[in-house]
């Protein structure tokens, strides 16, 4: 699928929301913005939007990229730290991940909960040395970026050679009852009880725009075409449940091996299904 860059050479993950923020030069700023007034009822948030299985999936699409004890991580996006808290738990312990995001709002309640290593920045323009990290997550902001070629050539930067790139999104359904069904929850439902459990306008305009986001997002194999043309290997997609999208790929190099015996299947396999690509 051919890419649709933007004359100055990025490849932004949707189109310009300009009811949101105007131009495409204010979106970061429209982005940290939201995320900063909505940091302190994010968790309550997710946690009633997932319906309270956010956190355990988590664990489960980390240990499924092949996030194991004693591996350095870098989790871009960091937020408040859903995605490095399990993160945590596979890595066997807080000095081994280090969290990264744009909203000092976010990241002060990482380091709150969490205790890990927060840095101020952006994905596109990593502050770490090349081949620092054996793994590398980004969870839900893939569609908050604003140049999806030049963010994964920076992760590959940072990546160790054999290191493992892994991005969760959220992805349209393609059956088109699970289409209507997601649509009104997230267009709504989920806005509408924002609004009522955190009286806090900011939380609930970032709920609206995060429907907005997925529904205008690039198509699945345009992110898989993107990491392919930033030097991953190996790069693939599996889908839960029609919905959740776990991307992985791997810099080229010697892959770390686990100690001890080999991972057996999860259960929640039963509910992921390959992509062809
Ligand atoms: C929906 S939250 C996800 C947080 C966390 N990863 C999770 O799974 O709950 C999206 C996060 O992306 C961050 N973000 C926005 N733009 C970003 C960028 N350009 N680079 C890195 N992170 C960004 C936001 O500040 C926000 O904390």
């Amino acid at each position: 699928m051919p890419e649709k860059r933007r004359p100055d050479g990025a490849l932004p993950p949707h189109p310009t929301l300009s009811g949101y923020y105007g131009r495409d030069e204010d979106r970061p700023d429209f982005v940290r913005g939201l995320f900063d007034s909505a940091a302190p009822d994010y968790d309550r948030i997710e946690g009633y939007m997932a319906f309270g299985w956010g956190r355990w999936y988590r664990r489960e699409a980390l240990a499924r990229a092949g996030l194991f004890e004693g591996l350095r991580v870098l989790d871009v996006a960091i937020g408040t730290g859903l995605v490095a808290r399990e993160a945590v738990r596979l890595a066997g312990g807080t000095s081994r991940i280090t969290g990264l995001d744009p909203s000092a709002g976010m990241l002060a309640e990482a380091r709150r909960h969490l205790g890990v290593r927060g840095v101020l920045g952006i994905g596109e323009r990593l502050p770490f040395s090349d081949d620092s990290f054996d793994f590398l997550s980004m969870g839900y902001a893939l569609r908050h970026l604003s140049d999806l070629a030049a963010t994964l050539r920076e992760f590959r930067r940072v990546l160790k050679p054999g290191g493992t790139l892994c991005v969760l999104e959220l992805t349209r359904p393609e059956n088109r009852l699970g289409y209507a069904a997601l649509r009104f929850y997230l267009r709504r439902v989920v806005p509408t009880f924002t609004r009522l459990r955190t009286r806090n306008r900011k939380a609930e305009l970032l709920m609206r725009y995060f429907w907005d986001t997925i529904e205008t997002c690039v198509p699945p194999e345009r992110i898989l075409t993107a990491m392919d043309g930033a030097g991953f290997v190996d790069v693939r997609r599996a889908l839960v449940i029609g919905l959740f999208s776990e991307y992985t790929g791997y810099k080229p190099g010697t892959r770390p091996t686990p100690p001890g015996p080999a991972r057996k299947p999860e259960r929640s396999n039963f509910f992921v299904r390959k992509m062809e690509r």
